[in-house]
């Protein structure tokens, strides 16, 4: 790892797409007030359209607006960009490239440091990444490093084949793939919950664990995304990164150091240890959901099959619902429940961890129910953590009443917490990738959501199942209720 301050100019691929504009400039900018960037920086972009300078200045001025620092200028924040228009395809427009980089590099000081931004459509990764090798610029005296965003492929063999594509120009330890949930900082924060307590970590497992359920609900149907969507699902644009990612972090062993191989080796074996399910066992263990239309505060809003760039007899699942089993020797016989949805009731990211029945509980009986002891790890858009436990009612009475004990990171320090993409930014400027997604994971991932996908592509669905602004169908209810288990989220709030 290198200095806190890093130096390096950032090459955007995608630079007038939206992430660039909603998610990569903001983060930057706070990356640049909040005294993680040094000066030595400067951003280029690269994109087809034809703009100058000045017209990716005010836009990168517009996509920060929000933003009211008194004691910064704007203006000079935005002095540090650069635009470059590009065609993937022509290596002249490389070499014009290669030249920008440079004249960058000497007038920041950036000591030859160079990080490449796809954020773009995948399709383009490939000759990209070919081109930037052959045309020389991935060759520098200091360190160049690729960030690439999700799908990365959109089943094991495609994932496998961009992989090769990029490795020929870039080697893993280049390579930064994108999850966002990552970057979120109550999913950073498991690790610390897990390993920093001694309260938590020797009850983490099958002896005083029951179930564990993750769940990522959103409000928001697919929008505008409908043409990609529609090719995804659910399944593969949720589950196979950010759900798997989350899971993997719950249920790792703890790594003998902090450092990115380690903590990978950990969640490695996790992946590894999913059980593995043959094409008809998956409607044991997997519901998939499609949204109908439904009225959301009070609005109208229409089916998902009546969306843009949907077909209108899609098949594509909006909402996944699973049990995930961890055969090793920590998990044997605990269920972990995942769920995942769009146009649902509300947005939350949510992970509850129930604790096993005492086997005899003195406070129990038909009036005075006692409650099972949770931890819930809310993600967003609350942050923080609360435990649900059992203390006396304040009667006359010996009976027992649920009470929680609450931690709220918003309140705590809510100007600071970096967004997601902020801390990433920083991370792979540092040189530290262990809130990325190596390759063994990925490709893991895409092993196992791969054998749900083919079954479910054999059988249509019956589709529309839950009206939008619900808690998704029914069958997600049953497959908890079949284990003697509930979703803990309607019942907790
Ligand atoms: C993205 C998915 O990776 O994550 C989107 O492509 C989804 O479909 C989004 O809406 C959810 O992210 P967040 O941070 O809003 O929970």
């Amino acid at each position: 790892m290198t200095t806190n301050n890093p130096k390096a100019v950032i090459v955007i691929f995608g630079a007038t797409g939206d992430l660039a504009n909603r998610k990569l400039y903001p983060s930057i900018y706070r990356l640049y007030r909040n005294g993680k960037l040094s000066d030595n920086f400067a951003v280029i972009g690269v994109a087809r359209r034809p703009w100058t300078n000045d017209v990716f200045r005010d836009k990168v001025k517009e996509s920060i607006d929000n933003f009211d620092d008194p004691h910064i200028d704007k203006d000079e924040f935005a002095s540090h960009f650069h635009y470059n228009p590009f065609d993937i395809q022509d290596l002249e427009h490389y070499q014009e490239l290669e030249a920008l980089i440079k004249e960058l590099d000497a007038k920041h000081e950036t000591d030859g440091n160079r990080l490449f931004y796809f954020s773009m459509a995948p399709n383009f990764f490939g000759t990209l990444a070919a081109n930037l090798k052959s045309e020389g610029l991935t060759t520098t005296q200091g360190w160049t490093r690729l960030v690439i965003e999700k799908p990365f492929g959109h089943d094991y063999q495609s994932a496998k084949e961009l992989n090769d594509q990029i490795r020929e120009a870039f080697s893993e330890d280049q390579i930064y793939r994108i999850d966002h949930y990552l970057g979120k900082e109550m999913v950073q924060n498991i690790e610390v919950i897990r390993f920093a307590n001694a309260l938590f970590e020797p009850l983490w497992n099958n002896q005083y664990i029951s179930n564990i359920q993750i769940t990522s609900s959103e409000v928001l149907g697919v929008e505008e995304r409908g043409r990609y969507y529609d090719g995804a699902g659910a399944l593969k644009d949720m589950v196979q990164n950010h759900m798997l990612q989350m899971l993997a972090l719950i249920a790792m062993d703890p790594p003998i150091k902090l450092t990115p191989e380690e903590i990978r080796g950990e969640k490695v074996k996790v992946l590894r240890a999913l059980r593995k399910l043959n094409e008809n066992e998956v409607d044991d263990y997997f519901v998939r959901g499609q949204y109908d239309k439904g009225i959301v505060n009070g609005e109208e809003l229409p089916a998902y099959r009546d969306g843009n760039g949907v077909d209108p007899e899609s098949n594509t699942d909006t909402f996944v619902a699973a049990k995930l089993m961890i055969d090793n020797f920590r998990w044997a016989g605990v269920p972990f429940y995942i769920r995942t949805g769009k146009r649902m009731n509300r947005k939350s990211t949510e992970i509850v961890v129930e604790f096993k029945d005492l086997p005899m509980n003195l406070y129990y009986d038909k009036e005075h129910e006692t409650k099972s002891n949770l931890l819930v790890i809310h993600v967003q858009p609350d942050e923080g953590i609360t435990l649900h436990v059992n203390a006396k009612k304040g009667d006359y009475n010996a009976s027992s009443t649920p009470i929680t004990l609450s931690y709220d990171n918003n309140s705590e320090d809510k100007m600071n917490t970096p967004e997601a993409y902020e801390t990433l930014l920083h991370d792979c400027m540092r040189g530290d990738s262990t809130n990325f997604t190596h390759w063994d994971e990925v490709a893991l991932s895409w092993q196992f959501v791969d054998v749900i996908a083919n079954a479910w592509s054999k059988k249509k669905a019956d589709f529309p199942n839950y009206t939008s602004g619900s808690n998704g169908p029914e069958e997600a209810d049953l497959l908890l209720n079949k284990d003697g288990f509930e979703w803990w989220d309607v019942k907790s709030e």
